[in-house]
């Protein structure tokens, strides 16, 4: 009998074909290009043995279970997992598998960096001034905005995002980076001249903050007002991780308080809806010291295709009843 498999969503074509190659697999793709209910992921699903999912669907025991209890994997399409119920999955022995490939790590370095020259150098600003003609000739004191060399880089979260983004600082605008994770990497810290601290300690200490842990329940509101409070007037704050990592309503207040210069996001706290916990919405629309992008960090036609390889990898191997390469433990 074939093996079944369903796919929550159109992913780059590659992944698919992968499946699809497999003579024993029965792959069905959704048709919709939009996220799809809980219920509709059970009634298409169901009698799946792999489950290819995205970030935007919410997996959890109601769900495995309303698949079956031949379902063997759930592949997640991102890196992050927390859209899994990952105890719910363990109880069933599904296995999850996430996407952890060579060139994410890069893409979303390469989106950080875009949000912090963004924020330096006033980009968003300085374009919208030139479309609406307010450019009348060149002035000394014209958006003025900060320098990326030689600052402070604080890095929250030191796995392969985090790595990046350091490569980057230290080889190519020669920043300092401090950083903060659970575990102290020595080597790290010789090639990087890069110097271990605490989390206070880092806000005290750093021109940029950068976030790359994942969510978490000790996670969730790592920076809010408290921590706010700890950051330079002048810093920048970077999310490319999670939305709800950020306390999107302490953001906001010291935005406009100026407790911190400004804050680059690509993540938010209840996606896609945006400042759902913010009192002042327009807050988002008009802030000059915001710049704000739809969870686009890894959307690259490479790491995006990269990611549908993996994900069909997982599930071409933990159905061939071998442990996949990205189990998540
Ligand atoms: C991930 O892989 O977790 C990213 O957020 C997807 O863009």
């Amino acid at each position: 009998m074939k093996k079944k498999i369903y796919v929550t969503r159109r992913i780059p074509e590659i992944g698919i074909e992968m499946l699809k190659a497999k003579k024993d697999f029965d792959v069905k793709v959704s048709p919709y290009d939009r996220v799809l209910s809980s219920r509709e992921i059970i009634k298409n699903a169901k009698g799946c043995d792999a489950l290819l999912c995205l970030l935007t669907d919410q997996i959890d025991g109601k769900v495995l279970d309303g698949i079956g209890k031949q379902l063997k994997i759930v592949a997640n399409y991102a890196v992050g997992f927390n859209n899994i119920n990952l105890e719910d999955a363990k109880k069933r022995e599904i296995m999850v598998t996430n996407t952890p490939g060579k060139l994410i790590s890069k893409s979303v370095a390469e989106h950080t960096f875009t949000l912090m020259m963004g924020l330096a150098k006033r980009m968003v600003e300085a374009d919208k001034f030139m479309r609406f003609g307010k450019y009348k000739g060149w002035g000394p004191l014209l958006l003025l905005g900060s320098d990326v060399h030689d600052k402070t880089l604080g890095i929250v979260g030191l796995g392969n995002i985090g790595i990046e983004v350091a490569r980057r600082a230290v080889k190519g605008f020669g920043m300092k980076v401090i950083y903060t994770d659970i575990k102290r990497d020595k080597n790290f810290e010789k090639e990087y001249k890069a110097k271990y601290a605490t989390l206070p300690e880092l806000l005290k200490n750093s021109d940029f903050v950068t976030l790359h842990v994942p969510l978490l329940k000790s996670t969730q509101h790592l920076i809010s007002t408290k921590q706010f409070k700890m950051m330079k007037k002048s810093a920048f704050l970077i999310n490319t991780s999670r939305g709800p990592i950020v306390d999107e309503r302490a953001l906001v207040s010291a935005l406009k308080s100026g407790e911190i210069a400004g804050a680059g996001l690509d993540v938010y706290e209840c996606e896609p809806k945006l400042g759902c916990t913010v009192f002042d919405k327009s807050y988002f629309k008009n802030a000059q010291n915001l710049i704000i992008t739809p969870h686009i960090a890894s959307a690259s036609t490479e790491t995006r295709s990269e990611m549908a390889e993996i994900a069909a990898k997982n599930i071409i191997v933990a159905l061939s009843g071998k442990t996949p390469p990205n189990l998540v433990k």
